[in-house]
């Protein structure tokens, strides 16, 4: 079974393990609308990738690794999207969940995940306990104190901010997590695999604040040009597009250089240069240079190609 069907299977099942008779059918309903259809799934991608080269020994174990992180980042989604954050109507080009189903059931839906997406480990673990153990709190520090998820987003309510502090904490932490995840989950040590996912997960938050510049809604799939409108601190507003994209080029490679040497590395680098391509395309830096665009103003980038049916890596 490829990556992308064992995503989407397990994060069905977990999701159909609440969907039980007498279950609050539109809580229910609200759960499946955060997640399917879904996004790029590029964490549980980057999970199972790394879980492949480390020897996928326990695939039940990191399925529902992988998958509790793509719950986390959904939820992430749904609260972020709220009136008091982001106030955002749409996500993944549809309403956003409190949009469809009011507050009271997006703020419910978001802590739904985040409980199903530990308990989700949890059921998986009996086969290597010790793992599930250590999944928990690794994947609980991506989205915790002091530098997972809750806190990145808080930053947006301090006086002062350090631009890499909020992206490393809001985005990066996950991804690092997932990395790490993967390891775990296979009975490997996490350590040497973090940095990749430390650096591609900042690269992935530098990428999204150019996309929030440069695309089009329609194409983006959610809200455009919020970053400038509700004062949000942004790589593109402090440094500039040509500098952000600069960034962007060196975070993405050092996520490549940081894929240790092993039999899977090659799809690894892969997995990173095709996501790299998909988020910021090489065209746009010409493009960009080419009409000197400034912060905040806006350009149609061409349309990205359909995405692949099956995943290169
Ligand atoms: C969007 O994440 C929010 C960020 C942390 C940048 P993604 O771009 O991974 O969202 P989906 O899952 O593909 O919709
Ligand atoms: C939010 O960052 C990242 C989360 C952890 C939810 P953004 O606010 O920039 O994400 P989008 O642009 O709404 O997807
Ligand atoms: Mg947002
Ligand atoms: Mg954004």
């Amino acid at each position: 079974m490829d990556s992308t069907a064992r995503i989407e299977r397990t994060l069905d099942a977990i999701l159909r393990t609440g969907e039980q008779p007498g279950a609050p059918p539109l809580l229910t309903a609200a759960l499946r609308h955060a997640v399917f259809p879904g996004g790029a799934r590029i964490r549980p991608q980057l999970c199972l990738a790394v879980a492949s080269a480390c020897g996928d020994n326990d695939p039940v174990l990191t399925d529902a690794a992988a998958c509790s992180i793509e719950l986390l980042h959904c939820a992430s989604l749904v609260h972020d999207d709220l009136p008091c954050f982001d106030d955002a109507d749409t996500r993944r080009g549809r309403p956003s969940v409190h949009r469809a189903f009011g507050e009271r059931l997006a703020v419910l839906a978001g802590d739904a995940l985040i409980v199903e997406s530990f308990r989700a480990i949890v059921r998986a673990g009996a086969a290597h306990p010790a793992r599930a153990l250590k999944l928990v709190e690794s994947i609980g520090a991506g989205v915790g104190m002091p530098f997972g998820i809750v806190a990145g987003q808080s930053w947006e309510c301090e006086p002062k901010v350090n631009l890499r502090d909020y992206l490393r904490a809001k985005t990066g932490a996950l991804f690092g997590s997932a990395t790490a995840a993967g390891a775990l989950a296979a009975g490997a040590s996490p350590a040497r695999w973090r940095a990749l996912g430390d650096w591609l997960g900042e690269a992935y938050q530098v990428a999204d604040d150019i996309r929030d510049v440069v695309m089009d809604p329609a194409l983006l799939g959610k809200p455009g040009g919020q970053d400038v409108s509700l004062g949000r601190p942004s790589s593109a507003k402090e440094l500039g597009l040509s500098g952000a994209l600069e960034q962007f080029d060196r975070l993405v490679q050092n996520a490549v250089e940081s894929v240790p040497e092993c039999l899977g590395a090659p799809r690894l680098r892969a997995l990173v240069r095709a996501e790299s391509e998909r988020l910021v395309p090489k065209s746009w830096c010409a493009e960009l240079s080419r009409n000197a665009v400034p912060v905040a103003a806006r350009i149609k980038p061409p349309v990205p190609s359909p995405a692949p049916t099956t995943q290169p890596w």
